[in-house]
């Protein structure tokens, strides 16, 4: 049974010590709990793919503490720096040039140039990194393709044995994967939609920024651009005005289901609210574990409202049509 430790000093320094024997620990994020392991050892960095069943060509966010542990391992470039004064600590992913004597595993960047570098705004997170003396490489804590863990029971289920140790600090704030910004080029450009906005990007930058989410499927730069990504076992439909024979519901806003033909009448287990008030960050919030709780094979889909598509209900809507397959 892997060990799930409620978050505070003490579970801090045990996990720390597993993660400085080479093992994996089960890590909680604002965004979404983390599988780290030691972003120095390529072993324990090897053990991510195993656990997850990823494709070693899809590269991991290295987790630092501070800017200067930043520096250490990548080049921060004047717009880099930009972005990594306004929002680090928080929802934002840099990919950043990767130092030659950065001392990473070639595993966490998967033979890139380039690595993937985020400080995390959750404190225990940090108190994790501090108490290590290396930097933490962490995917999202889920087997490759499928949801991401927004609660500590989450990762168990998804990982079960194969993490050594879960640090347990209950739902992540944010819940919704860091946006993702490759500062490599001549201008930023978002590769993945999360937590920081593309509006609150453009307004530091002092101009619009562009997307490249992968539309162009034969060139992709991340993986988590493949459009069928975080997807449960079940059809996901998207913008349900009307609901078909044994789906379940996925509703936003009014309880009336927004004139949702049979909604109504569905039984408890097949109805889940992101947000009955019609708030996006409570719906980003509730978005993973609902569409866990959804995903019953018992049930023909899960027919999802229409969330607008502005701030955060980007990134919703973005998850939402890789989980239906693009
Ligand atoms: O919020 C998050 O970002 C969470 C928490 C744990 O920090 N992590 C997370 O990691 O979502 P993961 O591995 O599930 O997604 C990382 C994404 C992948 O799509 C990967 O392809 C991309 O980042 N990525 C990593 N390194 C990259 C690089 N050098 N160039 C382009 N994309 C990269
Ligand atoms: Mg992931």
């Amino acid at each position: 049974m892997t060990r799930i430790l409620s978050l505070n000093q003490n579970s801090i320094l045990k996990a720390a010590a597993v993660l400085k024997g080479g093992g994996l620990v089960g890590m909680p994020t604002e965004t979404v709990y983390g599988l780290a392991a030691n972003a120095f050892d390529s072993k324990a960095v090897a053990k991510i793919f195993e656990a997850k069943g990823r494709p070693q060509f899809n590269p991991l966010i290295v987790h630092v503490n501070d800017i200067d542990a930043a520096r250490e391992i990548s080049e921060l470039n004047e717009q880099a720096l930009i972005l990594a004064h306004k929002f680090w600590p928080g929802a934002l992913t840099l990919i950043l040039s990767r130092k030659h004597d950065s001392g990473l595993s070639d595993l966490v960047s998967a033979g890139l140039a380039s690595v993937a570098v985020r400080i995390p705004a959750h404190k225990g997170a940090r108190d994790l990194i501090k108490a290590c003396d290396f930097p933490l490489a962490a995917p999202s804590a889920n087997k490759s393709g499928s949801l991401s863990p927004t609660n500590p029971a989450h990762v168990a289920q998804s990982l079960g044995s194969s993490v050594d140790m879960i640090l347990a600090d209950g739902a992540c704030a944010v819940g919704l994967e860091s946006t993702i910004v490759d500062c490599t080029g001549a201008k930023p450009l978002i590769l993945r939609s999360g937590g920081v906005g593309a509006k609150e990007l453009s307004d530091i930058l002092g101009r619009e920024i562009a997307y490249d989410l992968g539309e162009d499927q034969g060139n992709i730069k991340s993986p988590g651009q493949l459009l069928k990504h975080y997807a449960p076992s079940i059809p996901v439909r998207l913008n349900a005005i009307d609901l078909e024979e044994g789906e379940a519901l996925l509703s936003f806003g009014s309880a009336k289901f927004m004139g949702v033909k049979g909604g109504s009448n569905l039984p408890d287990n097949m109805v889940r609210h992101l947000s009955k008030d019609g708030d996006l960050y409570e719906a980003a919030a509730n978005l993973f574990a609902m569409m866990r709780e959804l995903d019953n094979s018992a049930y023909k889909g899960i027919a999802v409202m229409n969330i607008p598509e502005q701030g955060i209900g980007i990134a919703i809507n973005d998850r939402l049509r890789r989980a239906g397959g693009g």
